[in-house]
């Protein structure tokens, strides 16, 4: 069969990664795929991490299959953080969790689901969006439709458009949002935009699917979960794809959830029996360690300090980078106003720079940024900045 397939292409953002380790230039910069690198351009396994996986060591007793929908207590940990300790869906049992493996397969499953029941559903995303999301959804079934949302000119959001867009997104179609961080852009609504778009998604009728991929990234856990507690609220059925491979640097482990909120208890656990059956018939049930580390660090107070702490020093060296590399192009002399890097917010920057720069970049100097311009702040270290800068001057001229 393979005689006559051609062969596809690269992965837009992981493909990357695979170019990257193979490029031989010791100065080389990976400003491609979203995983966070420490001052040393390490992504390090963090130190809570390391105390639970030691307790685990000790600990774990079996290796026997989890459950379809995963491990409860790490279901429980995730709404709990998600949603926050109060929150009125837990209370009333409004939400149903499933823990997937990892934020992609969190989506794929919501994708699934929502596809078996509402096959004709368009599914929306924002222009731009993470690239994957077109492949997962294309996938899962659905026609794929854009709605506005990032103006290049202004370098900011057109919250206008996005709104006019989405009045006009028939009832039972389904809207996928970044509910902080937006990623490729950085640029992100604000609380009261959160909250005129949750009131239009309970007026028109279509669904709320927030990818939840960045939560302390932002301004911290509690501020970034805004926007969940704002469809969560509005009474109308919401999904939320959620990962750990960032905040808790479990990349690898593949450690995400899909949770179903739903205007009732009785409603919740019908979504529940159905993830059970897509979950069964794609991998079975979800693998267990990194959940097993994620609730025993959201579960042990000590753990979970340490955590917060880590979690800042991520968010903060990001902030740090953003500032440095403002500076670091003003001080080359590149032409324009860069103060937009420092409003955006996560791991991203639209830099705005051309598909011809980020092909400079790469070709002259072993620079690695995704087309269309988005870097990885967290590929910057005080060691490499001026390089980048200096490369980007020239990539400039
Ligand atoms: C990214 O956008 O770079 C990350 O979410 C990693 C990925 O899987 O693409």
């Amino acid at each position: 069969m393979w005689k006559t397939v051609q062969p596809a292409p690269p992965d837009s953002i992981l493909g990357l990664t695979d170019a990257f380790r193979k490029d031989q230039n010791p100065n080389k910069v990976n400003l491609g795929v979203g995983v966070y690198k420490d001052e040393n351009n390490k992504t390090p396994v963090l130190r809570c991490v390391k105390a639970a996986e030691e307790e685990l060591l000790e600990t774990e007793a079996s290796k026997s299959y989890l459950p379809i929908s995963g491990d409860p207590a790490y279901a429980a940990a995730v709404q709990q953080l998600i949603l926050g300790e109060g929150s009125s869906v837990i209370a009333d049992k409004r939400a149903a969790t499933v823990q997937a493996p990892g934020g992609t397969g969190a989506l794929r499953v919501g994708g699934d689901l929502i596809y078996k029941f509402n096959p004709q559903a368009r599914l929306w995303v924002s222009s731009p969006t993470w690239a994957n999301h077109n492949g997962i959804f294309a996938a899962a079934g659905f026609e794929i439709k854009q709605y506005g949302y990032y103006n290049p000119e202004s370098r900011d959001l057109d919250f206008d458009l996005l709104m006019h867009d989405l009045h006009n997104v028939p009832a039972g179609d389904v809207v996928v949002l970044h509910a902080c961080c937006h990623n490729p852009s950085g640029v992100d609504l604000s609380n009261d935009q959160w909250q005129q778009l949750a009131k239009l998604a309970a007026e028109t009728g279509w669904i709320p699917f927030l990818d939840f991929a960045y939560q302390g990234f932002g301004d911290g856990v509690n501020e970034d979960r805004f926007a969940v507690e704002q469809f969560a609220a509005a009474g109308v059925d919401c999904y939320v794809a959620s990962s750990f491979s960032k905040n808790f640097g479990l990349y690898n482990e593949r450690t995400g959830a899909i949770t179903v909120i739903t205007p009732s208890a009785d409603e919740a656990s019908v979504a529940m029996s159905h993830l059970k059956t897509v979950v069964r018939t794609n991998y079975s049930n979800p693998p267990a360690h990194g959940g097993l580390v994620a609730s025993l660090i959201l579960n042990s107070s000590e753990l979970h300090t340490i955590w917060l702490e880590e979690l800042a020093g991520m968010r903060d060296r990001i902030k740090d980078m953003r500032r440095a590399l403002v500076q670091g192009l003003v001080a080359q002399g590149v032409d324009g106003d860069f103060s937009f890097i420092e409003r955006q917010r996560g791991m991203f920057s639209f830099s705005g720079w051309s598909d011809d720069v980020v092909a400079r970049l790469r070709k002259d100097d072993s620079i690695y940024v995704v087309g269309g311009g988005r870097i990885n702040l967290a590929g910057l270290t005080t060691s490499n900045i001026e390089y980048v800068c200096a490369a980007v001057a020239r990539a400039m001229k």
